[in-house]
C-alpha cells in the first residue's frame, strides 16, 4: 500500500494494539519504568482506524491524547495491560504489541511512602516476573486465524537474536529494531526489519512511525486473507 493511499483493507476487523510503557509500583509515589513514548503504538493505531479496523489501544503511561475513532484502555502495569489485552484478544482479528512490558515488578508494594532511616542503609529491592503477555496470546489465540505481532529492541546480533524472539514468543511477526542514538525511544522515526514466522524478512527504511505502521498492516492483512 502506497503511504498515504488509504484503502479500507481493514474494514470489519478488530486489532488491539497495547502502546507504551509499564510502570510498576514501588510505594505510591514511585515505580520502576522504561522510556517508551507510545508513539509507534499510537502510529499503529492511527494508521489501522484510517484502513477501516475497529481499534482498541491499551495505552500504558503515554500522556499522549487519544486518537479518534479509537477505543483507548488507559493501564499502569503490566498485569494490568495483560488484563486488557487478553479481553481485548477475545475477538480480536490481530493483536500487536508495541508497548514496553516490564520484565520484572517489586515482590511487595509498600503501601506507605518507604521512608530514609537515620544512619541505614536502603533495603535492597526484590523483583519477581511479570506475565509473558505476548508468548501467552500467541500459545492461547482467541480465534483460529488470529495475527499476533511483537516489537523488539535489540543490540548486538539484531536479527540473530530477532529470529531467537519469534520463535520463542511464538507470534507471526516481529518488528525488530536496533536500538541506539535518534532511533526508537520518543524519536519521530524509525527503522526495522519485520521477521515473519514464515522466514521472511521485510526491511523498512528509516522513516515515520507511520510508514513502519503500515508496513505492519500490509504485513497482517495479507495474513488475514
Ligand atoms: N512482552 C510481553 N510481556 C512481557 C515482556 C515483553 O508481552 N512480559 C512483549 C513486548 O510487548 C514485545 C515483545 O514481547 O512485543 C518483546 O519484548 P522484549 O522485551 O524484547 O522480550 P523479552 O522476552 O522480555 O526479552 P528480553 O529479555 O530481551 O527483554
Ligand atoms: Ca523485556
Amino acid at each position: 500500500l502506497a503511504r498515504g493511499v488509504t484503502e479500507p483493507d481493514l474494514r470489519g476487523r478488530h486489532v488491539v494494539v497495547s502502546a507504551g510503557g509499564t510502570r510498576e509500583p514501588l510505594d505510591p509515589v514511585r515505580f520502576l519504568g522504561n522510556r517508551s513514548s507510545g508513539k509507534q503504538g499510537y502510529a499503529l493505531a492511527r494508521t489501522a482506524a484510517a484502513r477501516g479496523a475497529r481499534v482498541t489501544l491499551v495505552a500504558a503511561n503515554t500522556g499522549l491524547p487519544d486518537p479518534a475513532g479509537v477505543d483507548v484502555v488507559p493501564v499502569g502495569t503490566a498485569v494490568q495491560l495483560r488484563e486488557a489485552v487478553v479481553k481485548a484478544a477475545a475477538d480480536a482479528d490481530a493483536v500487536v504489541m508495541a508497548a514496553a512490558v516490564a520484565d520484572f515488578r517489586p515482590a511487595v508494594y509498600a503501601a506507605g511512602k518507604i521512608k530514609k532511616k537515620d544512619g541505614q542503609e536502603p533495603e535492597p529491592i526484590v523483583l519477581v516476573r511479570n506475565p509473558d503477555i505476548l508468548a501467552e496470546i500467541s500459545a492461547d489465540r482467541a480465534r483460529p486465524g488470529q495475527v499476533v505481532v511483537g516489537f523488539a529492541a535489540e543490540t548486538d546480533d539484531v536479527l540473530a537474536n530477532g529470529r531467537t524472539k519469534l520463535a520463542r514468543k511464538g507470534c507471526d511477526l516481529l518488528v525488530v529494531n536496533e536500538v541506539g542514538e535518534r532511533k526508537t525511544f520518543g524519536a519521530e522515526e524509525n527503522e526495522a526489519v519485520v521477521l515473519g514466522a514464515d522466514g521472511s524478512e521485510t526491511p523498512v527504511p528509516h522513516g515515520p512511525k507511520e510508514a513502519l505502521a503500515d508496513t505492519v498492516w500490509d504485513l497482517v492483512a495479507e495474513r488475514l486473507r
